[in-house]
This record gives C-alpha cells, structure tokens and sequence, in this order.
C-alpha cells in the first residue's frame, strides 16, 4: 500500500467501444510499468467487468465503474459499448455517456479533497470534449488521447468544425457545390478530398441532426486540455500533428504505437489452427481480409470480393462478417458467397473462411502473409504496418477514408482497392489491385520495401537503449513532465501561436 501512496493519480477514460477502451488499457499498461502512478481506468459496469477479465492478474491499474442504465437513454436493455448495438444507435450511445458528467465531476472532487491538484492529471477519449471543461474549471491537468491518427482525426475534425456545408450562407460551404473535390479551408496540406471520402454522418449533416449537434459542441472543447495525445508515429504522420498544434495551440504527442502485446488477457488465444494452416504457405504468400469487428460490406460488394479472391488465385485468410442487412451476429449463410465457394476453396487449400474472431497480429506477424486487405481502421493499419505488411484499402466509415490517403498518398505503403460500403465494385478490378500489390510489379516491390522501411521506423520510435530515445519515448517524456510540473491556470501562458 505504502508503494503507491503520494503517486499522482491518472484517471484515463475512454469511449465506449473496444476500439477505444484496447488502446486505452494499452497506455494505462505503460503507464503502469513506469511504476511512477496510481492509475485508475473509469467506465460503465459492463465494459469494467470486461476490462477486468483482460488486465493481467497482477496488475496494480484499479477499475472503476460509474452507474449506467442504457434502457434510460432509449438503447437496448445491457448494451454499454458499439459493438452491442446497431449503427444507428452509436449517436445515441455517444449522447448517453455526456450523463456520466455529473459522476465523472464528483469524482474528480472528491480526489482534489484529498490531493494537490498537481498530483492528479486525466487522460479522456476525443468524444469527451466535455471532460476537458470540467478539468479546467477544476484546474486539473487534461489531456486527450486520440485512438486515431493525426492526420485522419485532423481530416475529420476540420470537416466538423466546417460544416455546415448545407447551411445556407455558410462561409465555407465545403461541399454544397458542383464540384467532386474541395480543399480543407485550415487543412490544406491533406490536399483534395473526394465527396466520395466523406463518411455518410458528413455528407448527410446539416444543422439540426444529432451528429453535428454533438460534434459542434464536442470538438471546440478540445481547446480547454492541456494538449493531445495520438496513438502514432511522428515520423509518418507529422503533417496531422502539425494541423493540431497550430488548431488547438496546444502540444500534440505521438505515443504509440501502443498495442496489446499477444498474450495479454483474453487476447493472444486460440492462435494455433491460424499458424498450422499458415506454416504450409510460402513466405509471402497469403492475403489476409479483415474489415474489423464493427464493419460490413454489401452483400454485392461480397460476392465480387469472393470472386476476386477465387480469380487472383492468391492465399488468403477471409474474415467474413454478415453483409449489411443482416444481423452482426447473425449466423454465416452460404449463398452470401459465390455458389461453391467453400468447397472449392477447401478443396483448393487456398483460402481459409472464418466467421469469428482471429488473433489478427499472430496472423500479420506470420511470415506467410503478404498483404493486409483492410478497412483502415486505424488500430489495424498499426497492427500492420508495425509488422512491415502493406495494406489494400477499404476504407468504410469515420476517419478510415483519410487514414488510407495518408498511407497512400504520402507514406507509400497502401492502394485503395475500394471506398465505401455501397460502391459499386467489378471483381476484374479488385484482381487487378491484389496482383499490383502481391506480384512482383514495380509497384508492388516498392510498398514492400516501404513497408518494411515504416516497420523500421515504428521499431526506433519506441525504443530506450544505450541512451537513444525514439520519438514516441521523447514524447511520452515530455507529456509526463508536462502534466508533473503543471500550475493550474499556467496554461494562460501558452502562446497559441508557434
Ligand atoms: C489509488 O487510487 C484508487 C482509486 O481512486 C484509490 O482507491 C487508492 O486509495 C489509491 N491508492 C493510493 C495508495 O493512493
Ligand atoms: C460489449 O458489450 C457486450 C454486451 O452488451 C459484451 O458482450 C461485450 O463483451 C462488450 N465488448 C467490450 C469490448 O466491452
Ligand atoms: C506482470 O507480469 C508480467 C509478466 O511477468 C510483467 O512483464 C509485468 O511487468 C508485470 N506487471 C507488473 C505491474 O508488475
Ligand atoms: C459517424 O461518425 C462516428 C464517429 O466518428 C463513426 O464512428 C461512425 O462510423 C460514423 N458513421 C458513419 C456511417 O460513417
């Protein structure tokens, strides 16, 4: 007990989704070995009791849950994180955990009657805007972790803060013209955007719906933390750092990439029949297909990816999740697939379809796959790139269509093969894409070369020998020592200008 007493407190709360809450438990496991805090994670009951079954048994990082009733908020009984519940309601869910504010300010409190201010600092998700008002009103040292990446949050948070692009008379009517292309009026380095880059929430938005109702009042509370943290490398997204340094005049700190390590908590499990069938493969071999868990395609754009799959004649590993229209869970039916598909495939031994959920870095790490076919989310495209294999996007929602722009428009390590869940999509041109990247073309060469360039990278970002400190360590050093010699009410001094 008396190891952790007088250490500063770190209260770290992510949204509610896995998406959000991996991440986060990956920074409070670093945090943690650092010996330094005494770390506390905040969420809902059920996420906690989740959350629980992931730390590893000996951890010190204490789980606290704040009382939520998503029956209150017009969701379905128990469901706490996105994965519990329809697309839709994802708004809904985001509006519900703005209640947690009262709780979350109480808490804050009843730690600042027992410790100096200085010896608490608050690490919360980029949808709790909010949190950050009520760490400046208490004086609190505030920052926001970002599980996106700079240059993919920057694209995304200037086209919010722009809108309304319907609204008439709008300064900056973004999109609301003829033309298919536009330039970020603060962003202009991410160069032109595509109407057809825009996440459905964007380019259906006008003043009054829900999501720009929240996003307009969430993203300018950004300006009231002390700075922002992003889960990536400086060294290929500094362009996305520098739009929030100057935007918000507040540091912004690459810091990953932090993933769970396989093996921790539930992950890392039932590996084994993944690296059986891969061992039989040749080097570089395989393309593997995974669209997240909280992501679908049409049943059209299924059938001719199946069909891709089959012509290409490559390796693959298929995550194959329910197209739109059906039920996440719902169970796998074979007319989804071309008629055959299945036995030919076995019969083949070429692919491997797989309904449920895989230990993606053990099968990235392998030394059998080539080539990642991915939705650009970004805990994927780190998971990939950390292991030198090069992407084929398929970009679907939120940030992913900026995230596979930034891979490959300026890092070189990414070809869009296609945009979007309803796109139409010919299969003669997925196979194209796939052999670009897989075969031995000029371009094909090159992402592999640059993929193994990124891999690099990411591996001197994070490395603290023999006196050399990567730029994620420097990074984390300068946050910590920031938020330890933090004055409330110093952050006046801050000139918002470089
Ligand atoms: C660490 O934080 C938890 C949660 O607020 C608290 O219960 C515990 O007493 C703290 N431990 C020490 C030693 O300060
Ligand atoms: C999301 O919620 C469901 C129950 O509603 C639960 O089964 C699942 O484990 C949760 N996921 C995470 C990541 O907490
Ligand atoms: C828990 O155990 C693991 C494996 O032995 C070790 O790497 C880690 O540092 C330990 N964590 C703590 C907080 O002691
Ligand atoms: C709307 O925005 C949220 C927040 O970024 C995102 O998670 C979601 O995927 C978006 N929805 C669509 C349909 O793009």
């Amino acid at each position: 007990m008396a190891e952790t007493e007088g250490k500063p407190q770190v209260l770290l709360f992510p949204f509610l989704a896995q998406g959000h809450i991996i991440p986060f438990l990956a920074l409070a496991l670093e945090l943690e070995q650092t010996k330094k805090y005494n770390i506390t994670i905040l969420n809902t009951p059920l996420n906690i009791k989740n959350l629980r079954s992931s730390l590893p048994p000996n951890s010190s990082i204490t789980l606290l849950e704040f009382p939520f009733t998503s029956s209150d908020h017009g969701l379905p009984p128990d469901t706490e994180n996105t994965s519990a519940i329809p697309y839709h309601l994802v708004i809904r869910l985001i509006e519900a955990s703005a209640t947690l504010k009262p709780a979350f300010k109480n808490l804050v409190q009843n730690i600042l009657a027992q410790k100096q201010k200085h010896k608490l600092f608050i690490i919360a998700d980029i949808f709790y805007g909010w949190t950050a008002t009520v760490a400046k009103e208490l004086r609190v040292f505030h920052v926001i972790f970002s599980v996106c990446g700079a240059y993919g949050l920057a694209c995304y948070y200037s086209l919010w803060v722009n809108l309304p692009h319907k609204c008439p008379g709008s300064a900056q009517r973004l999109v609301d013209s003829n033309e298919d292309q536009f330039i970020l009026p603060d962003f202009p380095e991410a160069r032109a955007i595509h109407r057809t880059q825009l996440p459905s929430n964007i380019s259906e938005a006008d003043v009054t719906d829900a999501w720009t109702m929240f996003q307009q009042k969430n993203l300018p509370e950004w300006v009231d933390s002390n700075g922002v943290l992003f889960n990536t490398v400086e060294e290929f997204d500094f362009v996305g750092l520098g739009y929030f340094k100057r935007k918000l005049g507040r540091p912004a700190w690459p810091i990953g990439p932090l993933l769970l390590s396989a093996g921790s908590g539930t992950l890392g499990k039932g590996g084994g029949i993944y690296t059986e069938w891969l061992n039989t493969k040749a080097s570089k071999s395989v393309l593997f297909v995974n669209f997240g868990s909280m992501n679908t395609i049409s049943a059209s754009q299924m059938m001719g990816l199946g069909k891709a799959l089959e012509r290409s004649g490559k390796n693959f590993i298929w995550v194959v999740r329910p197209p739109i229209g059906f039920e996440i869970n719902s169970k796998f039916r074979e007319e989804w697939l071309p008629e055959g598909f299945g036995e030919r495939i076995r019969e083949s031994g070429k692919g491997l379809v797989v309904h449920d959920w895989v230990p993606q870095v053990e099968i990235l790490s392998h030394f059998a796959v080539s080539t990642f076919l991915s939705h650009c989310g970004w805990n994927s495209v780190l998971e990939s790139l950390s292991q030198g294999v090069p992407i084929l996007g398929w970009p679907m929602a939120a940030e992913q269509f900026y995230n596979c722009k930034l891979l490959e428009e300026e890092v070189g390590v990414c070809v869009e093969v296609a945009r979007g869940k309803s796109s139409e999509v010919k299969y003669e041109d997925i196979v194209a894409k796939i052999e670009l990247v897989m075969d031995e073309t000029e371009k094909g060469v090159m992402m592999r070369k640059k993929a193994g360039d990124i891999r690099d990278m990411i591996r001197d970002a994070v490395k603290d020998e023999d006196g050399f400190k990567g730029s994620s360590v420097r990074a984390m050093d300068e946050f910590l020592s920031a938020a330890g010699s933090h004055v409330p009410g110093g952050e006046k001094k801050i000139h918002l200008k470089e």
